[in-house]
């Protein structure tokens, strides 16, 4: 259904595409939804996924264009990943304000330290760093063409095209490594490298911050087979895995927060609902129809718990 949605031959109206999606369900129309594509199914066909190149499905979502994402991203620093809503008065600006400066008290930084941004967008959450006063070297990695570009020539921010789960880190240690919205991207079987990474690349005492979500239920959901539509070769882990793997490799685990993505989703897809025209105009027909059914889709994903968005202190001991 998500795909003969996307591929409607008219734009998806506002009220029909959420309500659609977002309405609650007979408990045997759940229940079904729960189940079917039955579990071995799903694993072969996830695991067929996740054989391809990780970062060609990073760019399919990512390298639509810059104007298209303005469209609906707060536009200040263009955050794509969830804010935190203190009231329903808040604008989108005002919530991803609040969340960026949740992350930077979680980091607890003097102003001189040297940080590392892991998946880093549009450069967001550096800039709101710069803004904040910190003086010290600022670091992001991306594997958006787009996203390098506008950080890069927009902002002037030190951002490199460097896939965090391959490449080496380079200029290390720092003194905190962060994560928005990044480590949704990492498979399961690629975490313990990557934690084992980011934990060599800290200086003793050093805290990496992370915010994502992660699987509370079950490993290989559904859920999972609906959103390769939207994030092809990407695969949540589950929560507990990630702090497993954490406290293996050695980090003392200080913080762990939830938070509801539910708003953020909602108030993107208005925005871009109310832009509907020259969303088309810039992406044409399908992307906009795409990305209309994917925020009420993950809604529905939070909605029922399927994940939970964490924000979480990783700290390296000081010896
Ligand atoms: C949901 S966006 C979040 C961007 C930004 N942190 C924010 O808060 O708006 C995910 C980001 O992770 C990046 N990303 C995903 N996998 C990556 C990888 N293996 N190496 C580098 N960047 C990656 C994407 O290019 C994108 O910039």
């Amino acid at each position: 259904m998500a795909e003969y949605k996307i591929h409607s031959p008219q734009p998806l109206t506002q009220s029909e595409s959420w309500g659609y999606w977002t309405q609650p369900r007979s408990p045997w129309m759940e229940g079904l939804a729960r189940i079917y594509p039955l579990k071995a199914q799903r694993i072969s066909f996830l695991n067929r996924m996740l054989a391809q190149d990780h970062a060609s499905g990073i760019e399919t979502h990512y390298d639509v264009s810059n104007e298209f994402y303005a469209l609906f991203l707060d536009e200040r620093y263009r955050f794509y990943t969830c804010a935190e809503f203190q009231s329903e008065q808040d604008s989108l600006e005002e919530a991803q304000a609040h969340k960026a400066q949740y992350l930077l008290s979680l980091m607890q930084l003097q102003g001189n330290e040297k940080v590392l941004d892991l998946g880093c967008g549009w450069g967001a959450m550096l800039k709101f760093l710069q803004d904040s006063g910190h003086q010290g070297p600022l670091a992001g990695y991306t594997l958006s063409k787009e996203q390098l570009a506008y950080a890069q020539q927009r902002l002037g921010l030190n951002v490199s095209l460097t896939n965090f789960i391959t490449d080496q880190f380079v200029e290390t240690p720092y003194d905190c490594i962060f994560s928005i919205g990044a480590l949704e991207h990492v498979r399961p079987h690629e975490l313990t490298d990557l934690y084992q990474k980011i934990y060599d690349a800290l200086v003793p005492g050093g805290k990496a911050v992370h915010q994502f979500f992660s699987l509370e239920r079950e490993p290989y959901p559904a859920s999972m087979v609906l959103m390769q539509l939207f994030f092809p070769g990407s695969l949540l882990s589950m929560h507990k895995t990630h702090l497993q793997i954490a406290h293996e490799v050695g980090f003392r685990i200080t913080h762990d927060s939830i938070h509801d993505y539910k708003p953020t989703l909602k108030a993107w897809y208005e925005r871009l609902a109310k832009n509907q025209d020259q969303a088309i105009e810039l992406v044409g027909l399908d992307i906009f129809n795409r990305y209309m059914t994917f925020f009420p889709i993950a809604w529905l994903f939070f909605e029922q718990h399927e994940a939970e968005l964490h924000r979480i202190v990783m700290e390296k001991p000081e010896t």
